[in-house]
């Protein structure tokens, strides 16, 4: 037995928690919680409601609510929703609470005495009219250099400026409009650049974290590492302990983070062993595994641990696996994208495990992953319910009717080696957080099972010689039980019934792992079997009605059955190898060039472009660049833009590279860029592109972010490729000429935009 102690990312209790929070950091935990709990394991599963922050208080006040009855509101919903989806917490706790505070503060405190956190002046923007600071995304503008509006006074999305208080012109006030003020104000800081040291040591031990969580640790590791302030000029949050402060908060990422540990101790003081959590926190031993979404990657791999060491002796994490996000319709999964993706709705509709199971099967673990109804429908019907409902359901109610009980019978070699070898794997899959891959290892089995059952057909067999046919429903009924076995940390509930139909004793939980290999008890009566698992109908949102609508669009053109998916979206856009062969100023716009580029074409194109701050004239001039050509041309301030350069940003990744792409080789100007795919040439949108991921990365091992990658001969170690679920296809012309950058100082995985 060991200890684990297992993390989870607070959702903001400012809304109800949707499919997007589950599939990214809150089932993912309660698998790995299970089957730990299935080894054996002492498991410790904390988190909560992070109730704090600025949009909880605006959200709050829209509705004419304190922001304590707001969070708690949400609290109460999202504590219910996630106990119906049967997530199973030590403690599923929320920030605004006594012991939380208590925590907080002692921890602010010490490291205070340690030196760890100083107070440093600022400048701030501050609106008169609601009387309270602004965060950046509370103020907009002009962009003073490109003159772009509604602006957001930390970053321009249009021409890519970042800016300081004051930069901004005509500021507003997004709440109220009014025109804000810049005030100094003073803040504690916490020394992060004290512990680089440290945090390298810790990220260079942990070989085994994703590279997503790899790749955004060391870049803000190699930034330097700046100070951070973390109190914030509001009155909703942990108060500062110390006097002449009344007006700051500390700050929620601050404090969120030290949840983990407020909810341990609050825990541990519910069941009455008030040092309980000790055995988890003070111990090097015991694994701390931290399940979150990328966004929240250097608050969990830099941050925290900075704090945990500031306290001093304290449990460091052992492992973070983030997912990437779950996407709806090309987009991020938000709330204002709609539809019945919430939580509770979800549930009023569907079984727990039905989902459960759908987003273990998508689950976005290396990369992002498309959810969509019709695809839940597909893969509930066709394998949850086609292949393991039914394998369950035939074996159980065929041995019922013909024998009542376990029937006797020798274990078949064939069968004994599928369970041991599924099991095999599917302890490296669920040891390691491959959960998708893990959900698959049950699925094949359950595939082993159905053919095994057909290939020995038990319904002729009964009639012919029924011993014979009891041996054979014995082996199958083996199957039944190291699938709900290894079934339950993925759908609990459901594999506890057939668990209960087997007739076995006590729970799932106490008979363990061990169970999936362990003889069968001949003679034990079985139970009256019904199916676990039924066929979903979607109901028509309008969202799905929308989606339901375009597939038959599609399915009307005379080509029809596209998928949807980056590499169908990839087949509309028609990508050229250009030359730049004269550069301009635009005359309008500061920080942006006007380009001639020769696509091969009669006449060059006309492309305006806002890299004028990455690329001086001379590096722009006889490039070779990428081009999207069937874009619908655009205007940028008064100049027309005939296509679109295709350029790496790492930035949402945490880094700061833009780099175009260019080719490899020398082909000439023109060249289709279509990885081999055929594709259209009709005009697009930009919105069309988005649905596309082509990612640039290092060669690691001669692996491309992990994935085999096929590579024509001499290509180099740093190549795009196009991301489609599990496929990935080289970005290049097809005819052995890729895609490449010139520059190595980049994120591995940046998206090309
Ligand atoms: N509330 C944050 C989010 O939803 C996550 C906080 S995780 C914690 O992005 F560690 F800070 F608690
Ligand atoms: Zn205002």
């Amino acid at each position: 037995m060991s200890r684990v102690c297992i993390n989870i990312a607070w959702p903001y209790s400012n809304g109800a928690i949707h499919l997007g929070h589950l599939a990214g950091s809150l089932l993912p935990p309660d698998i790995f919680s299970r089957y730990n709990r299935l080894l054996g394991n002492e498991v410790l599963m904390v988190g909560g409601s992070d109730q704090h922050g600025t949009p909880i208080t605006v959200s709050a006040e829209k509705c004419g609510m304190t922001p304590e009855a707001y969070a708690d509101k949400f609290h109460e919903i999202n504590k219910k929703a996630i106990e119906d989806m049967g997530i199973e917490y030590s403690l599923f706790n929320k920030t605004h609470c006594a012991v939380h505070t208590e925590v907080v503060q002692d921890i602010f405190l010490k490291l205070k005495d340690k030196g760890l956190i100083y107070t440093k002046q600022t400048d701030q923007y501050f609106c008169p009219k609601c009387n309270r600071f602004l965060p950046d995304r509370y103020v907009e503008g002009v962009c003073p250099i490109c003159g772009n509006q509604k602006t957001r006074s930390d970053q321009c999305d249009a021409c890519g400026t970042t800016f300081e208080p004051g930069d901004l012109k005509e500021p507003y006030c997004t709440l109220c409009g009014a025109t804000p003020e810049i005030r100094p104000t003073e803040h504690f800081f916490l020394k992060l650049s004290a512990f680089r040291e440290e945090l390298i040591a810790l990220m260079d031990s942990k070989d085994h974290w994703r590279a997503n969580v790899k790749a955004f640790t060391k870049n803000w590791l190699e930034d330097g590492l700046h100070d951070r302030a973390i109190t914030r000029d509001m009155a909703w949050g942990v108060p500062i302990p110390m006097d002449g402060w009344d007006d700051k908060v500390i700050y929620v990422w601050f404090e969120a983070v030290i949840g983990y540990l407020s909810s341990s101790v609050e825990y541990s003081r519910s069941i009455g062993k008030p040092d309980y959590w000790e055995l988890f926190w003070k111990d090097p031993e015991c694994r701390h595994y931290y399940f979150i979404g990328k966004d929240n990657i250097p608050f969990h791999s830099i941050i925290w641990p900075a704090i945990l060491m500031g306290i001093g002796d304290m449990t460091l994490p052992y492992d973070i696996p983030a997912n990437e996000y779950l996407m709806i319709g090309g987009g991020k999964f938000s709330k204002s994208r709609g539809g019945a993706i919430d939580v509770p709705s979800v549930l009023e509709q569907y079984d727990a495990d039905v989902v459960r199971y759908y987003l273990s099967a998508i689950m976005p673990d290396t990369h992002d992953s498309e959810f969509s109804w019709a695809d839940f429908q597909t893969k509930v019907n066709n394998e949850l319910v086609a292949n393991l409902g039914n394998y369950y359901h035939r074996c159980l109610s065929f041995t019922a009717k013909n024998f009542g009980s376990i029937p006797a019978g020798a274990d078949d070699e064939e069968v004994t080696k599928a369970i041991a070898d599924a099991l095999a794997e599917y302890n490296a899959c669920l040891g390691a957080c491959d959960f998708k891959k893990g959900i698959k290892v049950v699925m094949d089995l359950g595939h082993f099972g159905n053919r095994y059952f057909d290939s020995k057909k038990p319904w002729a067999l009964v009639k012919e010689d029924k011993d014979a046919c009891g041996a054979v429903m014995y082996n199958n009924l083996r199957l039944v039980k190291a699938l709900c076995v290894m079934a339950w940390p993925f759908m609990p509930k459901s594999s506890e019934r057939i668990w209960g139909f087997l007739g076995c004793e006590g729970t799932l939980e106490q008979a363990g792992i061990g169970a999936v290999e362990t003889p069968l008890d001949a003679g034990q009566a079985l139970g009256d079997s019904v199916p676990v698992y039924k066929k979903v109908e979607i109901k028509m949102e309008e969202e799905q009605k929308q989606e339901v609508k375009e597939t038959k669009k599609e399915k009307q053109q005379p080509k029809a059955a596209v998928p949807e998916g980056p590499f169908a979206a990839f087949r509309r856009m028609d990508v050229r190898v250009g030359e730049v062969i004269q550069v301009d100023d635009h005359p309008e716009a500061e920080k942006l060039y006007v380009l001639k580029v020769d696509l091969g074409e009669e006449e060059p194109r006309q492309i305006v472009t806002n890299l004028k701050t990455v690329y001086p004239v001379d590096q722009m001039l006889g490039r070779k660049l990428l081009v999207i050509s069937n874009l619908k041309p655009a205007k940028f301030r008064g100049v027309r833009s005939e296509g679109m350069l295709m350029a790496l940003d790492d930035e949402p990744l945490g880094g700061s590279a833009i780099l175009l792409l260019k080719p490899a080789t020398d082909v000439p100007n023109g060249t289709r860029i279509n990885c081999g795919l055929e594709n259209s040439s009709s005009r697009i949108e930009v919105k069309h592109c988005e649905a596309v991921t082509i990612k640039v990365a290092h060669l690691a091992d001669g692996k491309f972010m992990g994935r085999d990658i096929e590579l024509p001969e001499g290509a180099p170690d740093i190549v795009a490729a196009i991301i489609d679920g599990d496929d990935i296809i080289v970005f290049g012309d097809g005819n052995g000429c890729v895609m490449t950058v010139e520059s190595p100082d980049f994120i591995d995985g940046a998206d090309v935009v």
